[in-house]
């Protein structure tokens, strides 16, 4: 290992130092090597290959950005109206860190969680979010695919495109949600379905149905039936 003085006094050492970093950083050596480097992997500009390739949510959205028709990102993308609650939402996220601790050992963590009665992974839960098979064919399949073989629990929809005996099917750690309605027999149905699968907890999203305006997405040609708050 060369000191800092030796690399200041010897220009040719400088030289590869700065080559060295120069290649670390472009994308060719990720293609080359398939590891994610800095200068490849910063959220704003990679586009993952697979979903094993990300680093994070938001290298995902990119993906769904190229590949999702245009109205159906603009559905899942927008917040309703301004979208102020969601770019708070982000706001208050971003203050968030994670905290480094260095020399501990970390290779035995324990990140579960109690909820109800029932211990899952992590904190980490699906949250409902409907009609998925506009994203992809097998919509809510795939999705309690990928959480059932983590144990990850997924709290399904009511407003799904398969039903929620089919999800339910699957096997992995289940919760079922409705929205609020004045419609009693219709609730009393879905609640019906959610028993007979014996789902242990009912997620309850109150909301105010309005029509959203809109005017945050260029989009939408019909204007849609959405949550004012969840
Ligand atoms: C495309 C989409 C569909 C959603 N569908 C539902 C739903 O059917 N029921 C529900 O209670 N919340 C639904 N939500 C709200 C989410 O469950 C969640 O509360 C919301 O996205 C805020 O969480 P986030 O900040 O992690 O996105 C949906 C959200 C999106 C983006």
């Amino acid at each position: 290992m060369k000191t800092d003085k030796e690399v200041i006094l010897n220009p040719s050492i400088l030289a590869r130092r700065e080559l060295l970093k120069f290649i670390i950083a472009s994308p060719f050596y990720g293609a080359m090597t398939g590891f994610p480097v800095p200068g490849f992997a910063t959220p704003d500009r990679a586009i993952p290959e697979t979903a094993r390739q990300a680093l994070n949510i938001f290298q995902i959205k990119r993906v769904a950005r190229e590949n999702l028709p245009i109205p159906v990102w603009h559905f899942i993308i927008n917040g309703s109206d301004d979208g102020k609650t969601m770019a708070s939402n982000r706001d208050v996220f971003d203050e968030w860190e994670l905290r480094v601790r260095r020399m501990i050992d970390v290779s035995n963590i324990d990140t579960s969680v109690e909820l109800f009665g029932d211990k899952f992974p992590s904190p980490i839960i699906l949250a409902p979010v409907g009609a998925q098979q506009r994203i992809h064919p097998e919509g809510e399949l795939a999705t309690a695919n990928a959480a059932a073989k983590r144990k990850q629990l997924m709290i399904a929809s009511m407003m799904t495109s398969y039903s929620f005996t089919e999800i339910a099917a699957i096997g992995g750690p289940l919760w079922f949600q409705m929205y609020s309605s004045p419609y009693t027999e219709m609730m009393e149905h879905m609640l019906s379905l959610a028993e007979a699968e014996n789902a242990p907890v009912l997620v309850l999203t109150v909301i105010r149905l309005l029509v959203a305006t809109g005017k945050e997405s260029a989009g939408f040609v019909v204007k849609q039936i959405k949550p004012a708050c969840a």
